[in-house]
């Protein structure tokens, strides 16, 4: 009977003990046990794998995350389900890092494409398409991006696969160019720790802000190199980010203010310092440098290529060969439409810029010679050579057919087929 006694008070003082011990963690003990008795007939899976979580373990519930709003097989739409807002409550550091970077930004910047409202509401709101991997910025950040629920591993979220569902595939395909370039090799073929993962170089020493200098356009708005500065005004223009007189216009600010593409030259040398100390953590800095000035005249060969190749196009609308649509204004084409072009040279000029050139980037900076050349450079020339062609025969045809007038110029956008 004494027994009992003792053994009920150590239980209260336990009790008592965690209850004022762990403010931040749940209300109550038992309530937990009401979801988890539920849970366990509908979602088995969900309450083993919480289960075995380190945070289970270190007495996080499913109330501290879900609140307890919701107890009952009918009231679930009261539940609790903003992410970020979530994990803020005990994870301060990690979220505060996180909305300093990129990742936080991730939902913004899909709206600032022009023409995402015509898409269907599934790719973006639905999440089947570009809200599928944008939504990482959605809700306050979407942690579980990379930490998968129930198990909210810090391990798993380590793996480069973590960053296999987004940053692969057709357009941004560094998973691809790190797995097959000599740092992906030397992770998976030796000895794990001797090469980097995208983690060593974007995430060091576990921070969740990632940023980079060059970002997926590859455009700063200033820099000491005059003739590389040309190439990109050309560019910049086309893209509808300065107007003919040089003029930066609204969609440029649009940028600017969320720090989608572009940055001032004292940010983009802040970024490329950082990245060197990672490098430089396993390679010589002598070593490091060089190859980050290869990958940065990487770029301006291919931004001198892209010039051109706007140039020729350009012309035939200044020598009258060829209109724009009235609803395009005559400089300014954008270079992002969405496989709008009006015509297939604009349309190839989109397919050099989108794709040729950003997977050279995305080539260069991972080291993968291979996306450089093959996916890349060679290409992005095809492309440079083919405008070429169809410049000229259009050129000749008009001229031979006595079409080049201001009547004439009016007609359709030219047929696919004369073009091509
Ligand atoms: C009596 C059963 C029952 C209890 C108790 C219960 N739930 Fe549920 N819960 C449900 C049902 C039913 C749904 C609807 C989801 C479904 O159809 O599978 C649901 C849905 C949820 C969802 C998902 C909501 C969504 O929008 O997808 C979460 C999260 C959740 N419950 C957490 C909890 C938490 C936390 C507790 C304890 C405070 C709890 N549940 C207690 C039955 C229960
Ligand atoms: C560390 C925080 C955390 C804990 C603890 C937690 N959850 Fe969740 N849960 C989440 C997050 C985050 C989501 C995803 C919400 C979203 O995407 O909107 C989620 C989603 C869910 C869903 C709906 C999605 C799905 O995959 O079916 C259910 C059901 C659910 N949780 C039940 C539970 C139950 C039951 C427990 C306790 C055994 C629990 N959760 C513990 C954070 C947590
Ligand atoms: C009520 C407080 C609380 C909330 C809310 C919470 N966590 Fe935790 N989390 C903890 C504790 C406690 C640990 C264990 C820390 C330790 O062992 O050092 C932990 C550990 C982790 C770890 C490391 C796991 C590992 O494998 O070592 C990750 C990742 C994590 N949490 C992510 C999240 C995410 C994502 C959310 C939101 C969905 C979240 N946490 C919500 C308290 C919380
Ligand atoms: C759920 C999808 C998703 C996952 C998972 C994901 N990312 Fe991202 N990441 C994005 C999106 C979307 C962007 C573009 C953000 C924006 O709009 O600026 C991005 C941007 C970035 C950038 C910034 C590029 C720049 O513009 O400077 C880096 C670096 C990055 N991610 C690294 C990683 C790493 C490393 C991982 C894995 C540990 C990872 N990401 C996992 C979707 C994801
Ligand atoms: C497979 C995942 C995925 C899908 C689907 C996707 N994106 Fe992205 N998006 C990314 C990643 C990852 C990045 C960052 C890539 C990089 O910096 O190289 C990105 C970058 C961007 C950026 C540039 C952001 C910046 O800071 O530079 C915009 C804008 C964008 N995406 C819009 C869209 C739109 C609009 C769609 C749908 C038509 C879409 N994305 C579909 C993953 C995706
Ligand atoms: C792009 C992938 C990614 C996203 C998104 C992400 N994390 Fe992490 N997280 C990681 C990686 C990788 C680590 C391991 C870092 C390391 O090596 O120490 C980590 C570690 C953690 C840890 C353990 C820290 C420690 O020192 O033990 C916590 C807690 C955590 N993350 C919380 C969060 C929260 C909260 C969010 C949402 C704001 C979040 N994470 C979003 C990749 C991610
Ligand atoms: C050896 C270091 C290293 C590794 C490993 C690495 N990256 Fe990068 N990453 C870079 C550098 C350097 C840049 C360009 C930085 C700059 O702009 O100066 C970059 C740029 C990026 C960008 C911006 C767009 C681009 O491609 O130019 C994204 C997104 C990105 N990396 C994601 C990843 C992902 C995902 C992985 C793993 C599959 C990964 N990186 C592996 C070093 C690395
Ligand atoms: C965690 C260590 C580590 C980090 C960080 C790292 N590397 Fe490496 N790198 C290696 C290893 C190991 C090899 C393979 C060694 C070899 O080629 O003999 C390698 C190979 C290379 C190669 C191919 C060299 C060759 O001769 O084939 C280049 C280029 C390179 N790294 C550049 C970089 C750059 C640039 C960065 C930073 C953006 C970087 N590395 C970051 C470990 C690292």
């Amino acid at each position: 009977m004494k027994m009992v006694k003792n053994i009920g008070l150590i239980c209260l003082i336990l009790g008592l003990y965690l209850i004022t011990s762990r403010p931040a963690m749940s209300q109550s003990v038992v309530d937990n046990k009401i979801c988890v008795d539920c849970h366990s007939q509908m979602n088995p899976k969900i309450i083993s794998t919480w289960q075995e979580s380190r945070m289970a373990l270190s007495g996080v519930t499913c109330i501290d995350c879900h609140g307890s709003d919701h107890q009952s097989a009918d009231d679930a739409f009261r539940i609790s389900m903003i992410v970020g807002g979530i994990c803020q409550k005990c994870h301060g550091d990690e979220v505060v890092q996180f909305q300093d970077g990129k990742h936080a930004r991730a939902w913004t910047s899909v709206y600032t494409l022009p023409d995402v409202e015509a898409l269907p509401t599934e790719l973006v709101e639905g999440e089947q398409g570009c809200g599928g991997c944008h939504a990482i910025g959605r809700w306050d950040g979407q942690c579980d991006s990379c930490h998968t629920r129930h198990t909210f591993s810090k391990e798993e979220a380590r793996q480069p696969t973590a960053c296999l569902p987004c940053h692969g595939g057709v357009n941004h395909p560094q998973w691809e160019i790190w797995q097959t370039s000599k740092h992906g090799v030397v992770v998976t073929a030796s000895e794990r720790k001797r090469g980097p993962t995208c983690q060593t170089c974007h995430m060091p020493k576990g921070n969740h802000g990632v940023t980079t200098a060059w970002s997926l356009l590859a455009l700063r708005a200033s820099g000491k190199d005059l003739e590389w500065a040309e190439f990109r005004r050309t560019i910049l223009r086309w893209l509808g980010f300065i107007d003919a007189a040089g003029n930066p216009t609204e969609g440029l600010d649009r940028l600017k203010a969320r720090g989608i593409v572009l940055l001032s030259f004292d940010e983009w040398q802040e970024q490329r310092n950082r990245m060197v100390g990672v490098c430089n953590t396993c390679h010589s800095r002598l070593f490091v440098l060089e190859k980050m000035e290869e990958v940065d005249s990487i770029i301006k060969k291919a931004d001198h290529l892209m010039a051109d190749a706007i140039g020729l196009v350009q012309s035939l609308y200044d020598e009258g060969f060829l209109s724009r649509p009235k609803e395009k204004p005559p400089c300014c084409p954008d270079l992002l439409g969405f496989h709008k072009a009006p015509n297939p040279l604009e349309e190839k000029l989109m397919t050099m810029f989108l794709k040729y050139r950003l997977i050279m980037l995305h080539g260069a900076v991972h080291n993968n010679p291979d996306y450089v050349t093959n996916y890349g450079w060679i290409r992005l020339k095809e492309g440079y050579e083919q405008i070429k062609r169809m410049v000229r025969s259009h050129k000749s045809d008009e001229v031979s057919r006595g079409q080049r007038d201001p009547v004439m110029r009016r007609r359709p956008p030219l047929a696919a087929d004369q073009l091509r």
